[in-house]
């Protein structure tokens, strides 16, 4: 029996759970209808979505936001327009339409995936969750998010968007990282996701996290799920979702060598396997232990390439954040006066000339502080 106290106050209640499992489909699709960003992967009304293109997205959308995909994504699709484009693609290519995007795996693993649906699916991206799932790259989330938006089948997504709004809808005031919370949170989705419209649904939901329901400053009243958002109604949206536990980063420092030769740079591939594989650099000394001055990295570029410097100079410094490790990179300049490089060391070229090569951010930025050193030395 309800208690007196709850009878006076039905609207405080909280709904029955199908019931509201249904207001919230219902409100959040009109709201999608009304408010969708129009998004070059997203298919235009009375048309079906592109797999491809969808994958492509989705690839690029992990951990990066829409505005910063858009013109990546563009000129992915017009350099690659296909699965089978993309599968003969030579990987520094993607490499370097991915350049500046960052977390490069995502790149090499969507290489790979389209190989493979070429290979074993006949170039046609698969549409059931357990054959997307073994694509390399794809996780439950990407294998969900192609399963729904590109052929409407109700599988569930969680990304941190979805998580934010499940967790102030439902009010979980634990860590959204923690195993067992993840594990509600997965299966709320899987209960919200409608046999109708669910990739329309799934996007709705990320829509929301990205425009209305923010990590700060929500905008509840807009919100159309407002009149049955738990968070809100127990006034603790700031507070929700629980922020994850994160170990504090690493500080570390890494030297970058410009080494020239005969107006030309030294630049080397980086290995095949750790951070930024495969991609190009400019020689550097990653946590220097000896002297991590002027003259250790001398002694460190003879050791390492059997070339003689003169002492660098320094050109600036900036810091650069990965998941785990603060990076303190320093820019150095220096003057090859003689050795004989040892072989397949790397490759001489002038600055004008290292366009083909896939760069990750850090080495973007030192390249583009040794152009400025160069341009104000002979101005
Ligand atoms: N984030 C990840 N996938 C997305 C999508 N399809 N639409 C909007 N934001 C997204």
């Amino acid at each position: 029996m309800p208690t007196t106290a709850a009878r006076s106050r039905p609207e405080t209640r909280p709904p029955d759970a199908r019931a509201r499992a249904r207001r919230v489909r219902q409100r959040l699709l009109k709201w999608y209808d009304e408010h969708q960003r129009r998004l070059p992967w997203r298919a235009r009304p009375g048309q079906a979505p592109d797999p491809y293109r969808v994958l492509v997205s989705e690839a690029m959308l992990q951990q990066t936001q829409v505005a910063t995909v858009l013109p990546y994504f563009d000129r992915f699709i017009d350099a690659l327009p296909t699965v089978r484009d993309l599968a003969d693609a030579d990987e520094q290519a993607v490499l370097r339409l991915w350049q500046g995007l960052g977390y490069y795996r995502r790149a090499r693993n969507l290489h790979a995936a389209a190989k493979a649906i070429v290979l074993t699916h006949g170039g046609q991206v698969p549409d059931r969750v357990d054959q997307l799932l073994k694509l390399p790259g794809v996780g439950r989330y990407t294998a969900g998010a192609v399963a729904s938006i590109a052929f409407d089948k109700p599988a569930p997504i969680l990304d941190g968007n979805v998580a934010r709004v499940l967790a102030r809808l439902f009010l979980i005031e634990q860590p959204v990282d923690a195993p067992d919370v993840r594990k509600t949170l997965w299966r709320l989705a899987e209960e919200l996701v409608p046999s109708a419209r669910p990739g329309d649904f799934n996007q709705a939901v990320m829509e929301l996290g990205a425009l209305v329901c923010t990590k700060a400053g929500p905008t509840c009243s807009a919100c159309p799920l407002a009149t049955v958002c738990d968070a809100l109604r127990a006034d603790r949206v700031s507070s929700v979702p629980v922020p994850a536990r994160r170990k504090a980063p690493v500080a570390v420092q890494h030297h970058i060598l410009a080494i020239e030769r005969n107006g030309r740079f030294l630049f080397e591939q980086r290995p095949a396997d750790g951070l930024w594989s495969n991609m190009w650099q400019m020689p550097t000394a990653e946590n220097l232990s000896l002297r991590a001055d002027a003259h250790g990295l001398t002694g460190w570029a003879t050791r390492r390439l059997n070339l003689v410097l003169n002492v660098p100079k320094r050109l600036g410094s900036f810091t650069h954040q990965t998941t785990h490790r603060t990076i303190r990179f320093r820019v150095w300049l220096s003057t090859a006066t003689s050795g004989r490089l040892r072989p397949r060391a790397g490759r001489w070229r002038g600055l004008g000339g290292v366009d083909d090569l896939p760069f990750a951010n850090p080495q973007l930025r030192a390249v583009g502080m040794l152009k400025d050193h160069l341009t104000h030395r002979r101005g």
